[in-house]
């Protein structure tokens, strides 16, 4: 696809601020590959760029707020000044509430832009820098229709293939394999905002992987809301276990990682390609969301705690040194003391390495905000709080387990630490900082373990 370059007298600037998860990151590389193939450069910073970028979140609504607040923030780093053009890209901008609030309280923002139309952030930039924009529409709206009104239609959802990408420098890249989310969770705003499941072709995938490979990356992760149900929506013939399978046969991939699983959709099939493969990395970050049956059921997650037991135990069987992450929410509407002691054992009973754990908070459209039974927000926070102290516990003492024990790090980074110059993380996922006379950023080495903490493991490479 070729972009319109457009010759700017003087330089025009852009910079780009990215919430949310790995997606956006990855959809952000996009906008800026757009932005500079039309003749943009990059701007040191918000207090200079002639076009800022802010690329959302709308999980929850901290999220929400961090953005508007950060809009509020940039709207008076440049007070007094020349406004630059600002654009509201990526999931907030399909709900129908952020139009309306931009209408009405954030005049300086000329463009909303749901993550499917990205491509027309530059044409739209272009027309406000050149006034035109001026008397249009205010703010300029591109985002596909509300899921409940879409049809059949798919297509003006998805991102052409083959768009420009600014790489973020360094070993490690993102390869999209799927877009949207067709699940509906009750309590998730996400198949909303990011439309129906949408596989890309197998082909386009391998030849990303194996053409970032060739450029050095040598660790990439696969994005979908749920991996684990890529193709189902294509001829069905073709998986997600067959997609690992070729791809671990790049040569130089060094390693490949995958985010986010769903539990209902992880067959054995799957763990057994990851056993047998070469770079597919034993690390399982694998949402549970809550211990409770009642509580599944209600979050509509189409599995019981028997079946997401039954997997790790096969996980376990097949791949011994796995480490095991998750997803929790706490104070899900209905949840009672009992629902949440479910959660709590389950926690303790597998011990996972690490859980990103989260306050329910209702998302207006999904069913689950609709729930009578909301939990009082001094519960939910107690009910956190105790998530979290026993998760870190757990973490703590498993990666004690790993004190005198060699690993096998990839080395991304240099570190401040005088002792351990060095930061990598070991296919288990876990952060390690490492001392060594003569390694490098881009090494594979192993380090012997010599300190441990919650969210560290610290060593010397080793030969
Ligand atoms: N597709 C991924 C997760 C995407 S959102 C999956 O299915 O696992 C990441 C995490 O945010 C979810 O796993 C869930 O734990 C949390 N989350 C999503 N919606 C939420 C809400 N309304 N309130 C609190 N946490 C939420
Ligand atoms: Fe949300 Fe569920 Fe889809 Fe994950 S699988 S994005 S939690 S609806
Ligand atoms: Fe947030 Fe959108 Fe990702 S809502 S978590 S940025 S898919």
């Amino acid at each position: 696809m070729t972009a319109k370059v457009v010759q700017y007298t003087l330089e025009r600037t852009y910079y780009i601020e990215t919430f949310g998860c790995q997606m956006n990151e990855r959809d952000s590389e996009t906008i800026a590959g757009l932005l500079e193939d039309y003749g943009f450069s990059r701007a040191e910073g918000v207090e200079t760029a002639d076009v800022i970028v802010v690329n959302t979140c709308a999980v929850r609504q901290s999220a929400e707020n961090k953005v508007w607040s950060r809009l509020g923030k940039i709207a008076s780093l440049r007070k007094g000044g020349k406004y630059p053009v600002m654009v509201l890209a990526g999931c907030m901008a399909q709900l129908p509430q952020t139009v309306k609030r931009v209408k009405s309280r954030f005049p300086y923002v000329h463009a909303v832009v749901g993550p499917g139309h990205i491509h027309r952030i530059p044409e739209l930039v272009h027309s406000f820098l050149e006034g035109q924009g001026k008397a249009a529409e205010h703010p300029a709206v591109a985002v596909s229709p509300q899921r409940t009104e879409m049809g059949k239609d798919k297509s003006a959802q998805i991102l052409p293939e083959g768009l420009p990408r600014v790489k973020v420098p360094g070993l490690s890249a993102f390869v999209n394999i799927m877009f949207g989310c067709d699940n509906f969770c009750s309590y998730c705003i996400v198949p909303f905002v990011r439309g129906p499941q949408i596989s890309r072709e197998p082909g386009a995938v391998k030849s990303e992987v194996a053409d970032l490979v060739r450029d050095g990356y040598r660790e990439i992760t696969l994005l979908g809301q749920n991996v684990n149900a890529y193709g189902l929506d294509l001829d069905g013939e073709y998986g997600f276990a067959d997609l690992l399978s070729e791809l671990d046969r790049i040569p130089g991939l060094l390693r490949l990682r995958y985010f986010t699983s769903h539990p209902r959709d992880f067959t054995k099939e799957m763990v057994d390609a990851i056993a047998r493969s070469r770079a597919v990395c034993e690390h399982f970050h694998l949402p549970l969301q809550s211990g409770s049956n009642r509580i599944l059921k209600a979050m509509n997650r189409g599995y019981t705690r028997e079946d997401y037991l039954a997997l790790v135990d096969y996980i376990r069987e097949k791949l011994p040194g796995a480490s095991l992450t998750t997803d929790i929410i706490a104070g899900f509407p209905g949840e009672s003391g009992e629902d949440f002691q479910d959660t709590v054992d389950i926690v303790k009973s597998v011990e996972f390495d690490g859980a990103f754990t989260f306050i329910f908070s209702p998302r207006k459209g999904t069913s689950a905000a609709r729930s009578k039974d909301q939990i009082p927000p001094a519960e939910k926070s107690e009910r956190l709080q105790r998530l979290v102290e026993l998760q870190s516990n757990i973490t703590r003492e498993k990666n004690r387990e790993l004190l005198g024990r060699v690993v096998e790090v990839l080395l991304e980074d240099h570190a401040e630490d005088p002792k351990y110059t060095l930061k990598g993380r070991t296919r288990t996922n876990k952060v390690v900082f490492a001392g060594a006379k003569d390694a490098a950023p881009g090494d594979m080495v192993n380090v012997k373990i010599q300190e441990t903490g919650t969210w560290y493991l610290k060593g010397q490479v080793v030969m």
